[in-house]
């Protein structure tokens, strides 16, 4: 376990019996790292970490990878599909923490406190309530009625706002949230808006000048999604044109690589703006929740082969294996390995009592419940198949 992952890891892995692990407060240069990995059956990282296909290579026992974090960019998910190593994160465990971070910036943007704070520090004394309102019976609109834009949404209905949202799936209200069938209708009628979509082609500055343009005068948005979501150079001007009252903005287009190097961005010295650094789930909760979260996956993995959520590998999800053996075969997805595996079972009689396949790109993954009297020499012909990346028993 490397950069210094939560306690909560390491004993939800005790819980289920793993206690032979060992931890490192952070990331380890690249031979280091090679030293360390080369026993190793599992390895937890965080983003510092780089999974290189070098430093794959040289964990020969390797069972499966844990990102106790969201992004796994920092991994060669292909080489490590390519070796029958699937990669597990943690997408959703800090959901709540960027919910109450929204709402916190709702309650102070329709406040206007971030630019009656910025005029108190340059000593100036804006005692007014011109231009600041409650969020009580104010309309939300949410963009994106997921995980997060759903718990965002039920905050906001116990303040007492209003909620509508926007999804392009099909998604059933939570409380009182009403769908709008556009995007277009959204922005018309929300006084918040805020931005909960994933990073992909159509949410590439999906809150251009056009959007903005369309949002009410003195309109608010947050944006604590992904960075391109938003045209920040948009932004700013409505921002310093007041068409917009305020914005909160978490992500940004290009942010900064490390805590040492500057944030820049067309937004900074604009008063009624919120900008903070990507913390939208970073909390200790949060941490703590991607701890078990992460560390549970693995654990499952290893004891019963469920590969549920897994980045870059054959999702299945399998039910317990009492009083049978199971085994796991990942292989290259080819026509005819599935044939050979069973070709080995019918020519030793095994019975077999569950099947389980997935492929995924390249990789395949089948998961085979046997009666327990087979041979060795049955795992011996599962292993020559050509083709195959790793077979595993659990008993
Ligand atoms: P989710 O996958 O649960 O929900 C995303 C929703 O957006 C889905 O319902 C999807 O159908 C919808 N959607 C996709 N494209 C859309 C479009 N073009 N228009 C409208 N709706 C669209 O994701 P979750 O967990 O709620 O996360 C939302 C965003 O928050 C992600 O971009 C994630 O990266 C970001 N995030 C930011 C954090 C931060 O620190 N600021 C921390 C955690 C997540």
């Amino acid at each position: 376990m490397l950069e210094g992952i939560h306690d909560s890891a390491i004993e939800a892995l005790a819980r289920v019996g793993y206690t032979h692990v060992v931890c490192h407060p952070k990331a380890l240069p690249e031979e280091r790292l090679l030293e360390e990995i080369a026993d190793a059956h599992f390895v937890g990282i965080r983003s510092r970490t780089q999974l290189t296909e070098k430093v794959l290579a040289g964990a020969p026992k390797l069972v499966a990878i844990g990102c106790f974090c969201i992004g796994t960019n920092q991994v060669d998910l292909g080489a490590a599909a390519r070796m029958g190593i699937p990669v597990f994160n943690a997408p959703f465990s800090n959901t709540r923490s960027v919910a109450e971070l929204v709402i916190a910036e709702m309650v102070l943007l329709l406040r206007r406190i971030p630019e009656r704070a910025a005029a108190a520090h340059r000593g100036e004394w804006q005692k007014t309530a011109t231009g600041s309102y409650e969020c009580r019976g104010k309309t939300l609109g949410v963009v994106g009625y997921g995980n997060i834009g759903m718990q965002v949404g039920v905050l906001a209905e116990s303040l007492g706002m209003r909620v509508i949202y926007f999804d392009i799936k099909s998604k059933l209200p939570i409380g009182n949230a009403q769908p709008v069938p556009t995007l277009d209708a959204l922005l018309k009628e929300a006084y918040v808006i805020s931005l909960h979509v994933p990073q992909d082609d159509k949410t590439d500055r999906l809150i251009g000048a056009n959007e903005i343009a369309r949002m009410r005068p003195g309109a608010m948005l947050v944006n604590a999604s992904r960075g391109n979501v938003v045209d920040i150079d948009a932004l700013a001007d409505a921002l310093r044109s007041h068409h917009l009252g305020g914005a909160a903005i978490d992500v940004f287009p290009v942010e900064p690589k490390s805590n040492n190097d500057s944030f820049e961005s067309p937004l900074r010295g604009i008063d009624n703006c919120i900008l903070t650094p990507h913390i939208g789930g970073s909390t200790q909760e949060a941490q703590a929740n991607i701890g078990v979260e992460v560390a549970e996956k693995l654990a499952h993995y290893s004891d019963n082969g469920t590969t549920v959520s897994a980045v870059n590998f054959p999702e299945v999800a399998l039910p317990e294996h009492q009083s049978k053996h199971r085994l796991l075969h990942v292989h290259d997805n080819v026509p005819g390995i599935m044939g050979a595996i069973n070709a080995v079972f019918s020519d030793n009689d095994v019975n077999v009592s569950g099947q389980y396949l997935q492929t995924r790109g390249d990789t395949g993954y089948v998961v085979i419940d046997i009666e327990a009297n087979y041979s060795e020499e049955v795992l011996n012909r599962l292993t020559a198949i050509s083709g195959t990346l790793r077979c595993r028993v659990l008993f």
